[in-house]
């Protein structure tokens, strides 16, 4: 009995995997990846350049870019390009922008960079709620614009921004989730903006992913079901292959999409608001 449940679920789990195989990722040449010194950022430089495209690579922490840089080029004989930067200062968002619009043939710009955030939005004075409308929301918005120029001209590109499961709750934090929401609009709508015209536009939401996101955030990963996570591998995978479809929001892994479904169903609003109530759900709900 226990041996056939257990085949069911291998056999569910590879038809899984393979509806994802069926679909070939797009082939690009420029990708700039925001947030890529770490998590799901790291992972796309990764797999772009398995696939031979050139990076721009952004983050903060600038001797883990340089160190990622040195074996991806080694690897893959790609060209890589470091630029650190703190994007919750205006002023790095603006040079990024110059830089993006310099590059006439980015065809990947991917909106990645974000933090969880540790301090409630009534309680705190520390600047986290300004930090994050600047990273998770500014950023993009003008990034968006500057890669958009030259996208337009060749009427070829693509735009992803990581956006989360939060974008749909109300448990996950006043600033987290409604930057997250922001996200999943203005990709929406933008894709209809352009819908003739040759640019693809994504909101990534994943659910709970194995990265540095919940350490930084002060989350105990303990108090999260296993059968929550995913692996940020497979979630950059998804969202690679999911830029030939038409699909604009891509939310990865059937969990995240029930967990997304109930979290807006009318059915379970009473359920949601109750949690939503609840300290120690939010606290871990962080997604
Ligand atoms: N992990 C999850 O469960 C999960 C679920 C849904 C959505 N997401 C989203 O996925 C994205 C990537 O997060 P992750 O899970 O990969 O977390 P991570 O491992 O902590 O990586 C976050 C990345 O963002 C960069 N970053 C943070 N603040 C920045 C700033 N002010 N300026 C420039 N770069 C900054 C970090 O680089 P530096 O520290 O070097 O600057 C790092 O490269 C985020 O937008 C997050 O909201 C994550």
């Amino acid at each position: 009995m226990q041996l056939s449940k257990k085949s069911g679920n291998i056999r569910k789990k590879l038809a899984e995997r393979k509806r994802e195989l069926a679909v070939k990722p797009a082939l690009y040449r420029k990708a700039l990846i925001t947030g890529a010194s770490a998590g799901l950022g790291e992972e796309y430089a990764k797999q772009l350049a398995a696939g031979g495209a050139d990076l721009i690579m952004v983050a903060r922490r600038e001797d883990r870019l340089e160190k990622l840089a040195s074996e991806l080029k080694a690897k893959y004989g790609i060209e890589v390009e470091v630029f650190p930067a703190d994007l919750s200062l205006e002023e790095n968002i603006n040079r990024l922008a110059e830089k993006i619009k310099a590059t006439e043939d980015l065809d990947l710009l991917i909106n990645n960079a974000g933090f969880g955030g540790r301090n409630d939005f009534v309680r705190d004075d520390s600047g986290e709620a300004e930090q994050m409308i600047r990273v998770h929301v500014v950023a993009p918005t003008v990034l968006t614009r500057a890669a958009l120029g030259a996208m337009l001209k060749r009427n070829r590109g693509a735009i992803i921004n990581v956006s989360s499961v939060a974008a749909f709750s109300p448990l996950s934090g006043s600033l987290y989730s409604s930057t997250k929401a922001f996200l999943v609009m203005f990709s929406e709508n933008l894709q209809n903006e352009l819908y003739d015209t040759g640019i693809k536009i994504q909101a990534l939401c994943p659910g709970f992913t194995h990265t540095e996101f919940h350490q930084l955030a002060g989350i105990d990963k303990e108090n999260i079901p296993g059968f929550l996570w995913m692996k940020a591998d497979r979630v950059v995978r998804i969202s690679l292959r999911a830029l030939a479809r038409k699909k604009v929001i891509i939310i990865p892994g059937k969990r995240n999409k029930v967990l997304s479904f109930f979290l807006r169903c009318p059915l379970t609003f009473r359920l949601v608001s109750w949690a939503g109530r609840q300290k120690k759900i939010r606290e871990i709900a962080k997604i």
